[in-house]
């Protein structure tokens, strides 16, 4: 019998904030699990206050969330891990996949996929010191598909309890489409089931993958579901009629909104995080374009309160 699908939200510094998984689970809540953007060390090892703000208990009460961490080696895992376990988490997933200059240069992300030695003493430190369930989420390389074919002795040896994997190296970036070729050769080399992400914006996505990996079943999702809300429930075959879509949309939007302003005094920054939400939630209006411009063009927070109610009318 086929297994009935599991989805992730895939993390989005600076979108699936714990205001965005918060009001997500309340109205929808058909997410598994919610990965939430890495923690990692800034400016004298000291943690942004904008990465310990999402992931503080007291923001992600009553989501299932899954705290992520950044890092180049032993020594920095062993001040993130620590932070994650403080904080009360059992879940903690390793980013081997961030393929930003920024963190790549600095040894992190995806330039882990080259370091093997770096990575065995950091699995070593996971699964002998912490009693974290364990988690990885990579690429295939920095600029060839090889290294994470490589890596698969290493990643077997370990009972993760997921691995994720974003069939791209860092050098594409985001752009493009991800290889679901190189998906499919990977899931049969790796041999255990495997959770696809990248790319999934419709249910013919998943149904295409399907047709390359039978037995696949675990999702993680990420800008297709920023930008339709309702993607879960329309792979599901459980899409609400069209005025009750447009009531959760508003609700959606309310919550979000109300949140942002409940956490964040400054309205330059409210009016910031909710520019960022409609980059994607822009997408699920009939002109995606005209919805954004709209709301893009607010010059401050009164213009916005002002501007979306005719975004929501018109498009
Ligand atoms: C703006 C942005 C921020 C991201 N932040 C993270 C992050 O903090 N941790 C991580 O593992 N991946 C991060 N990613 C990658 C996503 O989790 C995901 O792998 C990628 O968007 C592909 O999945 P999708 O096509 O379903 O969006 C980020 C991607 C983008 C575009």
């Amino acid at each position: 019998m086929d297994k009935p699908p599991i989805f992730h939200l895939a993390p989005l510094q600076g979108f699936t904030d714990f205001v965005y998984r918060k009001c997500y689970h309340q109205l929808f809540g058909n997410i598994n699990a919610y990965y939430i953007p890495y923690i990692s060390l800034g400016p004298g090892a000291k943690i942004r206050n904008s990465q310990l703000r999402d992931l503080l208990p007291e923001n992600n009460q009553e989501v299932p969330v899954v705290p992520q961490v950044l890092c180049s080696n032993l020594s920095e895992l062993r001040e993130l891990a620590p932070i994650i376990r403080d904080f009360g988490y059992s879940k903690l997933n390793l980013n081997m996949g961030c393929p930003y200059p920024m963190a790549t240069n600095r040894g992190r992300g995806s330039a882990l996929l080259e370091k093997p030695d770096e990575l065995q003493q950091m699995f070593d430190l996971l699964f002998s010191k912490f009693n974290f369930e364990v988690s990885v989420k990579f690429r295939a390389g920095i600029t060839d598909e090889e290294p994470i074919f490589k890596l698969i002795p290493l990643l077997r040896a370990y009972p993760f309890s997921q691995h994720i994997f974003h069939p791209r190296t860092a050098k594409q970036l985001y752009k493009g489409q991800a290889n679901r070729d190189l998906y499919a050769r990977f899931v049969e080399a790796f041999g255990q089931p495997v959770v696809y992400n990248g790319d999934i914006s419709t249910a013919s996505d998943i149904a295409q993958l399907q047709q390359l990996v039978p037995t696949q079943h675990e999702w993680m999702i990420g800008r297709g579901i920023l930008s339709d809300p309702f993607l879960i429930a329309r792979i599901n075959k459980q899409l609400p009629d069209p005025t009750t879509q447009t009531e959760m949309k508003r609700t959606f939007h309310e919550l979000v909104f109300e949140e942002y302003q409940r956490h964040f005094s400054d309205n330059g920054q409210v009016l910031m995080k909710m520019k960022s939400f409609w980059s994607y939630f822009a997408n699920s209006f009939s002109n995606p374009h005209k919805a954004f411009k709209i709301v893009k063009k607010a010059s401050s927070l009164t213009k916005f309160k002002a501007s979306y109610p005719e975004t929501f009318r018109l498009y």
